[in-house]
């Protein structure tokens, strides 16, 4: 029970990755504020988690706008006396190509992961420096978010400013011994399961019991939500007091810690560079290995 005494709080909690942490922090000792859009998900989760002997309470919200986030740590406060661990999980999708892409499909993804990352993480933040001693920020990356992915422009680009936004945290909450880090996940869940690499060997997995193969538990690092749930209960935690500002992948049977982006190739040109310069440049020095991108 490495998280007795802790006070989690999990977005997105109902289904999927969110359950799966929810659980394993309630079995793990730690009291947990279930939060997902879907009341019945929420109120579900809470039961199963109070019949295993866990404890949990539901708050039922659309994460996104500060009243979502803070009402989320005021919940975690009034039960359960305070905040140790905010798990910010709640995500959609809308994949469109660009060109296909509407404002709304854009500011949907934007507004529940970008924004729901920041206020939720804000108000924690908030409470654990008001609390004192520390606290765990753990946010939900994508490896769409680190390479890129077609059809994704509004979700890459959420998931990618949630990595910025823990790389930053890092820094600015190292003094109050609050952690920020991401999970990079990839497990078979609502999300996923229809993409057609998985979908069979996920059908055979829930309804025979066929485990799946090792091209996809460590081939693909793809495996299920309980795969990924041990990574969030180390990050929040004292065992990783000293992890913070990563971004680390876990899945089936992998796990793996992801590079930040630094300069790869520099050259340099006295007085600086003509387009001309660059031009003749290019194709021997900087541009010469460019740089892969997608999954
Ligand atoms: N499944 C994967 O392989 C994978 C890979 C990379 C990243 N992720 C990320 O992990 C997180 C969980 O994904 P999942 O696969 O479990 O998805 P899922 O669709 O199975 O579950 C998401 C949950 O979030 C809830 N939700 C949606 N919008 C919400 C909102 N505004 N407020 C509160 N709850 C809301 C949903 O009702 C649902 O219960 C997401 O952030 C996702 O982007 C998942």
């Amino acid at each position: 029970m490495i998280l007795t005494n802790k006070v989690a709080v999990v977005t997105g909690a109902g289904r999927g990755l969110g359950l799966a942490y929810a659980r394993a922090l309630a079995a793990a000792g730690a009291a947990v504020v279930v939060n997902d859009v879907d009341a019945e998900a929420a109120a579900a989760a809470v039961r199963e988690i109070a019949g295993a002997g866990g404890r949990a309470v539901a708050e039922v919200s659309a994460v996104g706008g500060t009243q979502a986030a803070e009402a989320l740590v005021a919940r975690a406060v009034e039960d359960f006396g305070r905040l140790d661990v905010m798990v910010t999980n709640a995500g959609v999708l809308r994949d469109r190509v660009l060109w296909k892409m509407t404002d709304e499909d854009f500011d949907t993804v934007v507004e529940v992961h970008l924004r729901g990352t920041f206020t939720c993480a804000r108000a924690a933040a908030n409470r654990m420096r008001e609390q004192g001693g520390g606290g765990r920020i753990i946010v939900a990356g994508s490896p769409a978010g680190q390479r890129g992915n077609f059809g994704q422009t509004n979700y890459a680009a959420a998931k990618a400013g949630i990595a910025a936004m823990v790389r930053t945290w890092s820094m600015e909450l190292a003094k109050a011994g609050i952690t920020a880090n991401a999970v990079i996940p990839v497990a078979a869940t609502a999300m996923t399961k229809t993409m057609p690499a998985f979908a069979p060997h996920i059908e055979a997995l829930e309804q025979h019991g066929v485990p799946l193969p090792d091209a996809l538990r460590k081939g693909e690092g793809f495996g299920t939500p309980e795969d990924v749930a041990p990574l969030v209960v180390f990050l929040a935690s004292d065992a990783a007091a000293g992890v913070t500002g990563q971004c680390v992948g876990i899945g089936g049977d992998k796990l793996a810690l992801w590079s930040h982006p630094r300069e790869v190739s520099v050259a340099y040109a006295d007085g600086g560079w003509s387009a001309e310069a660059i031009a003749a440049a290019w194709p021997v020095s900087v541009g010469r290995a460019p740089e892969t991108v997608g999954l």
